[in-house]
């Protein structure tokens, strides 16, 4: 395998060399490395900085070892074991060891052997594809913190139904609203996980983006805490002709109309409905990843720290075409929407959504 130096942050590791012709450059090589993922790994190099040292963190599927060396190295006081089945991985994680000079643990494992056999304060889970396989023995495995990506934003979007309902138990609907509906179904699934072991959570840090989705948790231990976070279970029944929609705690409800527009309702769920993320992290690692240089990771937090803890949200061009009109501008309709009395905030999804507190009646009547 012919390989290149590159630095990140303050970390300088030897990467495999892509084949850029390939149909996925990432996995052209024997080791799996995607260079535009630095961004996800500046992120979870502020929130560590931000939420402290002395802890165990396991990088459960590390591939070159470069986000667990990354933390090692740039993060004070990290007990860092990399993990990886691929034995061209470990042999270069371990040359990537030497380089960075951090005693750093590395294992040559099945990583679902190894989340059964021990356990670490941080498990980071950054699979191919679906975190779905991982999930049970990360959450049995993850003693304070769980970090998951999940590459499969297709299933979880609604936009392939059969496999979300085999990874995630879920059915979810590709709407207006679907990256987020994608994001919430991700974190049901980890709530479940970590429920069957007694083992409750609450989001810090949650974010899609064109690619992949990634989210971080705190794992809160004890019966009542796992009680506590599947309340925050729920569903949502959506319009498809005028855009209502509804949430409501717990798995089913009654199939209804839409008070609206008279169509039926459609089933969108089991969906995680409560926050995904905790503002004054998010205020705290805009500061970090500025100083890190990191301004998209920055500008993702700013947009997230705004955004309103109201599940769902709106596609103003979607509403305007609903209702044969040209779409206003985003300013403006916020604007309005404050001065009806209403929160209102951009959001991290995409540039034409939005989040209001307001009756979805109302914002269905809207631009
Ligand atoms: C997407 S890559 C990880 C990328 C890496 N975290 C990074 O930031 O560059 C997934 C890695 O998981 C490894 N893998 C997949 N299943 C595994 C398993 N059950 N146990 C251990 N490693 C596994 C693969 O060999 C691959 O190196």
């Amino acid at each position: 395998m012919r390989t290149t130096l590159t630095t990140e942050g303050s970390t300088t590791i030897e990467v495999p060399l892509l084949d850029e012709d390939a149909d996925y450059p990432p996995s052209s090589a024997e080791v799996f490395f995607n260079p535009s993922q630095r961004v996800s790994r500046d992120i979870t190099v502020a929130a560590m900085h931000v939420l402290g040292e002395g802890m165990s963190y396991l990088d459960a599927l590390a591939a070159t070892g470069i986000r667990g060396l990354r933390l090692a190295n740039e993060v004070e006081g990290l007990e860092v074991t990399l993990c990886d089945w691929n034995r061209r991985a470990v042999e270069l994680m371990r040359r990537n060891a030497r380089r960075v000079g951090r005693e750093v643990e590395v294992v040559h494992a099945d990583a679902t052997v190894l989340m059964r056999e021990r356990s670490f304060d941080v498990v980071d889970i950054d699979p191919f594809g679906s975190p779905a396989p991982f999930l049970d023995c990360a959450a049995k495995c993850a003693r304070r913190f769980l970090w998951i990506t999940a590459t499969d934003k297709a299933p979880l979007c609604g936009a392939h139904p059969k496999a979300a309902l085999r990874k995630y138990a879920a059915h979810p609907l590709n709407t207006e609203y679907h990256a987020e509906v994608g994001l919430r179904t991700l974190l049901y699934a980890v709530a479940c996980a970590l429920a069957r072991y007694q083992k409750g959570m609450t989001p810090l840090l949650s974010f899609s983006t064109m690619h992949y989705y990634r989210t971080l948790v705190r794992v809160e231990r004890g019966r009542k805490k796992a009680y506590e976070s599947m309340r925050h279970v729920g569903h949502i029944h959506h319009c498809h002709t005028c855009g209502y929609r509804r949430w409501q705690e717990g798995f089913c409800s009654p199939a209804d109309v839409c008070p609206v527009c008279g169509a039926g309702l459609h089933y969108c769920g089991p969906l995680w409905l409560g926050a995904y993320k905790d503002d004054s992290l998010c205020e705290q690692m805009i500061g970090e990843l500025e100083h890190m240089k990191c301004s998209e990771g920055a500008e993702m937090m700013r947009l997230l720290k705004e955004e309103l803890h109201v599940p769902t949200c709106y596609d103003y061009h979607v509403m305007a075409r609903r209702r044969s009109t040209s779409p206003p501008r985003m300013d403006a309709l916020l604007e309005r929407l404050r001065a009806m009395g209403y929160r209102a905030s951009r959001t991290h999804y995409g540039g034409t959504l939005l989040k209001c507190d307001a009756p979805s009646e109302l914002m269905c009547t809207l631009p």
